[in-house]
């Protein structure tokens, strides 16, 4: 039996921080009403220096630290995320280039918020198939690049910012037990971003507030959540063959406190085992999930043995939530000086060895160059 164990974490947001204040000099907005109707203070906003993949390679890169794993030993690496660098090519190709993943396959996993959840599945189902051992999953969005700014009831809400893990092969039981994914594309207009082949590349759709700015029925959403997240914590708890209660922290996708206060009435858990990260960092989509466990674990919320239950909901409309058994605390994580130097040697390594490619592939068309002129030549000389 193989079991899927996160050997590995790490999180980024960029250091601007944008206030409740700060909006309301943007739009008809107030502190009171972004804090009383959602529990958010701040947010973290990308400067033009980072981008999706950027971020996703800062958090990447934390986590194969903590797992002590040389990038070149990852099988795959899997980017969530609705914001990504560009539609082709995929957001996750660029951060195997920039970790040194020089033996990964790389693909992006469009799911909004549920993202990360939907990467947790499908690592967790290939290392436990036995097809691969190391699976690197990132959560990363840009969401500041796709809101539109002038929009109160989309731009107070959302941050940018990336979280990873790093999925590991194992015999030893634990890990991720068990996930349940789901989606209703009937409700696909109530959260969208409309950017891409349907949305012709025309200037003209750029004016007038069509630009590809996120829109959203935050109403509609709001009830699709709270459904949702009851609906799955007990479906995911009795696939594991546990009670909602032995679920020692829900970790779910930050979106609102009043979702998060609401869904702990419906499964009458205690709230003060929700965690809740909001008030910081705002909703990053399907880097908030990753992002929240990293802060929980940094707050001593999470330790080996616990039950953690990740729940994601979003644009699709998708959700779906994973049930993992916690493997490792971060005391068990601190690495002799002499592991850490190693570590720190393989990532500089890195940096060498995606030039190295570069290298060998300029030659190589170098020399196809030379021969096919060389052919030319011979030709023209009748020989
Ligand atoms: O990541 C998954 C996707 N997103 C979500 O999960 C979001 C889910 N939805 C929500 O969190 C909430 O529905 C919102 C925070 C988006 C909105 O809160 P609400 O309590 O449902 O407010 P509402 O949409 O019912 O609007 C109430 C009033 C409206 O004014 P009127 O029509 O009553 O005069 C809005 O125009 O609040 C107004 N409003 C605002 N006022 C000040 C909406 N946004 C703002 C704002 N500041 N930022």
């Amino acid at each position: 039996m193989r079991y899927a164990h996160i050997t590995g974490w790490g999180a980024y947001t960029p250091p601007r921080i944008v206030t409740n204040e700060e909006l309301s000099h943007l739009v008809e907005t107030s502190d009171e009403w972004i804090v009383e109707r959602t529990g958010i203070k701040t947010r973290h906003i990308a400067d033009a220096e980072d981008h999706t993949s950027t971020m996703a390679i800062k958090a990447g890169r934390e986590a194969l630290k903590v797992a002590n794993l040389d990038p070149a030993k990852l099988d795959l690496v899997i980017c969530a995320t609705s914001t990504p660098d560009y539609l082709m090519p995929n957001t996750a190709s660029l951060v195997q280039d920039g970790l040194g993943a020089s033996h990964a396959g790389a693909f992006d996993l469009n799911a909004a918020c549920s993202g990360f959840v939907y990467g947790l599945t499908v690592g967790a189902a290939m290392l436990k198939s036995g097809l691969y051992k190391n699976v690197l999953v990132i959560g990363s969005e840009a969401m500041s690049r796709v809101m539109d700014w002038t929009d109160r009831t989309t731009c107070v809400l959302f941050g940018d910012g990336a979280g990873a893990v790093v999925l590991e092969a194992s015999d030893e039981p634990g890990g991720v037990m068990s996930c349940r994914l789901g989606s209703d594309g009937s409700s696909a207009d109530v959260l969208k971003v409309a950017l891409g082949t349907r949305v012709p590349l025309n200037p003209l759709n750029m004016v007038n507030g069509n630009g590809p700015y996120m829109k959203m029925s935050g109403n509609e959403v709001f009830r699709f959540a709270t459904k949702t997240m009851n609906q799955v914590t007990r479906q995911v708890a009795a696939e594991a063959g546990i009670a909602v209660d032995d679920i020692d922290l829900i970790i779910p996708h930050q979106a609102n406190q009043r979702i998060l206060a609401t869904a702990a009435k419906q499964l009458n858990y205690p709230i003060d085992r929700i965690y809740s990260n909001l008030e910081r960092v705002g909703n990053t989509s399907a880097a908030s999930i990753p992002i929240a466990m990293i802060d929980a674990l940094k707050e001593g919320r999470l330790h080996a043995g616990d039950h953690l239950l990740m729940i994601g909901f979003g644009g699709g409309l998708t959700w779906g939530a994973c049930l993992v058994q916690w493997s490792y605390s971060p005391e068990d994580r601190r690495w002799s000086s002499y592991k850490r130097t190693r570590q720190a040697m393989r990532m500089a390594l890195a940096g060498p060895r995606r030039w190295a490619g570069r290298i060998e592939r300029g030659l190589d068309f170098w020399e196809l160059r030379r021969r096919r002129a060389e052919r030319k030549r011979t030709k023209k000389s009748g020989g």
